[in-house]
């Protein structure tokens, strides 16, 4: 994870590039840091804790230097302290690093380091990269051959920021296997992990290729293969955009985006839905020059026939959006699919071949196990397809066919709405799908293409019951464990239920698919444990209801979300959260709603940092 920064020009450096951090402190908010040159020396200033400590302390040094790099932090070796804050600093303090990824040989590297003299002050793999150039440049003066000679020794996957005190006119980059975008400004350079924190100040970016080098200047920026040779491209245009992060009014960036569901699933939906009369149409030809012939399914009919299997793969929020997608794939296509965690695929064989449909779903499009498992598929030969919601990511660029959620930035670290943007894409590629290959009724892709247009105001009805859902939610504030059943389309809500409140309340909760109950969790309840069951009229109602009464027999406390008009609840439940009736297909999209609130109300109630949660970050790019 992590995030890297870089800035080269004539306005002052720490300025810019904490404006540049604030935009990746989703990438993990463990510590962050600067390393500038100021009068020709080498300036560090970093600080533990979130961006904000920081700026507290850029408020009072104040530095004037107009070159420098900068780093937010999620730990991967050594814990969040001041001396594993990055930058990181030769011996001398000449030359200081950022990094993002992990150096897999740091270990080795680190004892012949130490064996020739040299004194390590964390713990680190990143303090092994400047120890290592450092060394390499007394070798010889060239700064770029001795980065080479470095990378050279180096295992892992990594980007890298590099400032040298002798060199006050440039920085480097390195990519490899990463995401490093560079600005090209008027007199003035840029340098980002997230091509949004350059597109805040100039439409011009190069976007380092796999195994680069880029040596930035205020007014060039030279490319170089890891074998030294140099690579001629011109930087790209694309649409420059101010980066507004703004909780309009509300208290938390988690509750805006909740509210925003219905917004989100009207433009996604409009997008690719202009009636129910018509087909789903995903080439929508309104798309960057970056990503010109890829966004859309370019998959012709005959290929789209010729699939006999289809394969998602995904991390956290995403895999139960992945989940959901089989079950619809599933029942509108009649095509067996496979659902993965992405990280589950490392050093696993991912089967698949021609007739293979590989799916990568992530918000952010840079998650390293999701992009690290689409590679496999490529390799594999399968059509590859991504939905995201960044169309600028890495994995855009990396798969045949492309659907992206009409989201905005989620800033919250939680994803709730791009989680219902992205059933909402997998709703509509079943469709899709299954009007290619016939295998869906007209009446019945019509019916459930009208009932995803009115997904919208079922949730906008939902939104204004908060003051019920609040005080049903109150009432489990003091659990320690919480479980959570569904069956189903909605097992994945059940899960993806669980991760909401653990990840946002720090209560321990599991999801299970209700028949499971059975089969061992069941001996953790109590009166202590309340079980949540999602319960929706449809093919597994009595049977999730069987599963409750199983539960309450153990004296659960028992909690379900139930459609309005549902008598039967009542008698099994000790508190319902309310819905509206819904499709028993689409419920997913409906039923996770309740479960959103009552997780953010009960961190709420309990003082967490609902936006930031502890230990997480919002992407995870490191495997
Ligand atoms: C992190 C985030 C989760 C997210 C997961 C996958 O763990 O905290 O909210 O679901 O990464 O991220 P992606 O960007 O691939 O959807």
């Amino acid at each position: 994870m992590c995030g890297i920064v870089g800035y080269l020009g004539s306005n002052k450096a720490a300025p810019v590039l904490l404006s540049k951090l604030r935009v990746l402190e989703y990438r993990g908010y463990d510590s962050a840091g600067l390393a500038v040159i100021e009068s020709g020396r080498l300036n560090i200033l970093k600080a533990v804790g979130k961006l904000s400590n920081l700026e507290t302390l850029l408020q009072k040094e104040r530095p004037t230097a107009t070159v420098g790099i900068g780093h937010t932090r999620w730990a991967t070796h050594g814990s969040p302290t001041d001396a594993n804050a990055h930058p990181h600093v030769n011996h001398n303090g000449t030359l200081a690093v950022v990094h993002n990824g992990i150096i897999e040989n740091y270990a080795e590297l680190k004892t012949e380091l130490q064996g020739k003299g040299y004194e390590f002050l964390s713990d680190t793999d990143t303090e092994v990269i400047v120890h290592l150039l450092s060394h390499e440049l007394e070798k010889d003066k060239d700064i770029l051959q001795a980065i080479l000679r470095t990378v050279s020794q180096m295992a892992g996957a990594y980007a890298l920021g590099i400032v040298s005190q002798t060199h006050p006119d440039r920085i480097f980059a390195v990519n490899h296997h990463y995401s490093l975008t560079v600005g090209v400004g008027d007199h003035e350079s840029f340098l980002a992990s997230d091509s949004a924190a350059v597109r805040q100040y100039t439409n011009k970016i190069l976007r380092l290729a796999q195994s680069e080098v880029a040596e930035i200047k205020a007014d060039s920026v030279r490319l170089f293969s890891f074998e030294g040779v140099e690579n001629h491209r011109e930087p790209i245009s694309v649409e420059a955009s101010a980066y507004k992060i703004d909780k309009e009014g509300y208290k938390h960036f988690l509750m805006k985006e909740i509210h925003e569901q219905p917004l989100v699933l009207r433009q996604t939906l409009s997008k690719y839905l202009v009636s129910p009369d018509k087909p789903v149409n995903f080439n929508v030809e309104d798309f960057s020059p970056e990503l010109s012939g890829l966004y859309g399914v370019k998959m012709t009919d005959e290929e789209i026939r010729s699939i006999d299997r289809v394969q998602i793969v995904a991390c956290g929020t995403a895999y139960h959006a992945g989940m959901v997608g089989k079950y619809v794939i599933e029942e509108l296509c009649g095509i067996p699919v496979e659902v993965d965690i992405a990280s589950e695929v490392r050093g696993r064989k991912l089967l698949g071949n021609n007739k293979t449909l590989t799916i990568a779903v992530s918000q952010s499009g840079e998650t390293a196990d999701t992009l690290a498992a689409i590679k496999d598929a490529i390799g594999n030969g399968s059509f590859t397809l991504g939905i995201t919601n960044r169309s600028d990511s890495h994995l855009a660029t990396l798969v045949q066919n492309l659907i992206v959620t009409e989201c905005g930035i989620e800033v919250s670290v939680a994803a709730t709405k791009t989680y219902a943007a992205q059933l909402v894409c997998f709703y509509l590629l079943g469709i899709y799908l299954a009007e290619i290959r016939g295998s869906i009724t007209k009446e019945r892709a019509k019916e459930l293409k009208k009932g995803l247009n009115q997904v919208p105001a079922l949730i906008e009805l939902m939104l204004g019951r908060e003051d019920a859902y609040r005080a049903e939610s109150l009432k489990l504030a003091d659990a320690q464990d919480v479980v959570f059943i569904g069956r189903g389309f909605n097992y994945p809500t059940a899960l993806e239920g669980a991760l909401k409140l653990k990840e946002l309340s720090y209560i321990h909760a599991s999801g299970y698919a209700a028949g499971e109950l059975k089969h061992g969790p069941i001996a953790v309840l109590d009166s202590s444990v309340p079980v949540i069951a999602i319960l929706v009229p449809g093919k597994v109602y009595e049977k999730t209801l069987s599963n409750a009464q199983e539960s309450r027999a153990r004296n659960a406390r028992m909690v379900a979300v139930a459609v309005d008009g549902d008598e039967v609840a009542p008698k099994t439940f000790d508190y319902i959260f309310r819905i509206p009736v819904v499709d028993e297909l689409l419920s997913p999209l409906v039923t996770v709603v309740p479960l959103q609130l009552m997780s953010y109300y009960i961190a709420d109630y309990l003082g967490k940092d609902v936006d930031q949660p502890r230990n997480l970050a919002k992407s995870v790019t490191v495997e």
